[in-house]
């Protein structure tokens, strides 16, 4: 028997596709079909992928081409599949060419010609879903400017509701009226301050706006809890924006401890620092170390040991401009505690430290956007590094997933809706002690 074996993305199935299936089954007797993993592609650089895993894999088998279908998950798992499958061809498509000789060694390999005029690329950029901006955070420019290399997204329309410090060069169009802007979007981001996020996310969802905001959306679990039941109501899709949530080597960190890796989690050190929006952060006045820092903070907390604490504390200290440039919080758990720093115009190191009964994970500075951690243990011959790239942050991973959201029409979020509620409760409780 002759088994010839393929491997794509197969984002948004599409005829090139179903081509070259057929032209690699007719190579053989037995087609083997390798799917590649939103991991895997977004560590070689593809991170705007329509489709989930699940969603193109079904998507290959509904061909009835192919006789097995599979992930594709790591580099060098080509070679092992080949061998393994006892595999006489390997098959792609002739933009590929050259690209694979090395798998020469171990079958034969052929360049199948590429159908014209169709691609995944084109058909995710029909219709992008278009993103308003509402705000006057600095980090707005960087958000638009990121957001230009994200197909099936576009940004630049801007509302400015109050004095803009940061760079406008990205901004298409900046409009004087928000209801005007929500007329010409499909959906808003965010990033106004922490007060003020609530009314705009609310008139948006009640227009049928998507929205996706800087975290924490509302100051209470109960204000929180309106937003969702308008939302629901209005079928718009509801997005919490803690962009280290879309990070690889968080999700896996997360995953990894989940799994047992350092036993049980004993206790979660957090420290968050910033120095750099500072000047902005005054003029507004709200702003306080804990509301700015503070999603961030709980999210690995609330992801590791649940939300079910019993006790939080919180002892800040304030400056003649703000009440709260620096705050510590500590939170009691049945069998656990978790300690979290937050800073604004004072600097720490920003590093993040799981702790448990086997060894702990240390995250260096800056732990919300590491690519890097460390699982360490007392026989230190056992520590192993662990490294997963991502890019910009994790933004633009957030605004793919965001923008599949409304897409799909399911709320697959990486910061689970429990997570964001229980966020907007915590900063209800630091307000009352403040
Ligand atoms: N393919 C093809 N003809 C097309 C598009 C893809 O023969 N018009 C082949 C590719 O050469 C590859 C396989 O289909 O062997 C899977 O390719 P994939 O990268 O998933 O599809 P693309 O449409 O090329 O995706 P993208 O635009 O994201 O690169």
């Amino acid at each position: 028997m002759i088994k010839v074996i393929t491997y794509g993305t197969f984002d948004l199935l599409h005829q090139g596709h179903i081509n070259i299936l057929k032209r690699a089954k007719a190579l053989g007797d037995y087609l083997c079909v390798g799917v590649t993993t939103e991991n895997f592609d977004v560590s070689r650089g593809k991170i705007n992928v329509r489709q989930s895993l699940m969603e193109r894999i079904e998507a290959v088998k509904a061909t009835g081409i192919a006789d097995e279908v599979f992930p594709e998950e790591y580099v060098g798992q080509k070679i092992d599949d080949i061998k393994r499958n006892n595999i006489s061809i390997f098959a792609i498509g002739s933009d590929w060419k050259g690209k694979f000789d090395y798998l020469n060694e171990y079958c034969q390999v052929i360049y199948l010609p590429r159908t014209e005029g169709v691609s995944s690329t084109q058909l995710r950029s029909n219709k992008p879903v278009v993103i308003g901006t509402v705000g006057s955070d600095p980090s707005m420019t960087k958000l638009i400017k990121t957001a230009a290399a994200v197909d099936g997204v576009e940004m630049g329309k801007v509302f400015l509701d109050e004095e803009y410090f940061g760079n406008r060069k990205s901004f298409t169009t900046v409009y004087d009226s928000y209801d005007k802007m929500l007329d010409k979007v499909d959906a808003i981001y965010v990033a106004t301050r922490p007060e003020k996020r609530y009314d705009f996310i609310k008139r948006a969802i009640e227009k049928g706006k998507h929205v996706i905001s800087n975290s924490p959306m509302a100051l209470s679990a109960e204000k929180y809890d309106e937003l969702t039941a308008t939302a629901h109501r209005n079928k718009t899709v509801l997005f919490d924006s803690i962009k280290t949530a879309y990070m690889l080597a968080f999700s896996r960190m997360i995953l990894l401890v989940k799994g047992g890796l350092i036993g049980d989690v004993k206790s979660i050190d957090v420290t968050c620092t910033s120095l750099e929006n500072y000047d902005w952060l005054v003029k507004t006045k709200y702003f306080s170390s804990f509301t700015d820092w503070g999603a961030i903070a709980l999210l690995p907390i609330f992801k590791l040991l649940g939300l079910g604490y019993k006790k939080v504390s919180f002892s800040s200290l304030g400056d003649d401009n703000l009440d709260d440039i620096f705050t510590k919080v500590n939170m009691e758990y049945d069998g656990a505690i978790a300690t979290i720093s937050t800073g604004l115009g004072v600097k720490s190191e920003g590093d993040l430290r799981i702790s448990g009964t086997k060894g702990y994970i240390y995250v260096p500075a800056p732990w919300w956007k590491s690519e890097y951690f460390e699982a360490r243990f007392e026989d230190a011959s056992n520590n192993k590094p662990y490294y997963y790239k991502s890019d910009n942050e994790g933004l633009s991973m957030e605004l793919v997933h965001f923008a599949r959201c409304i897409r799909s029409g399911d709320g697959n979020f990486y910061v689970e809706s429990e997570i964001s509620r229980a966020v907007a409760d915590v900063m209800e409780l630091y307000n009352e002690k403040k």
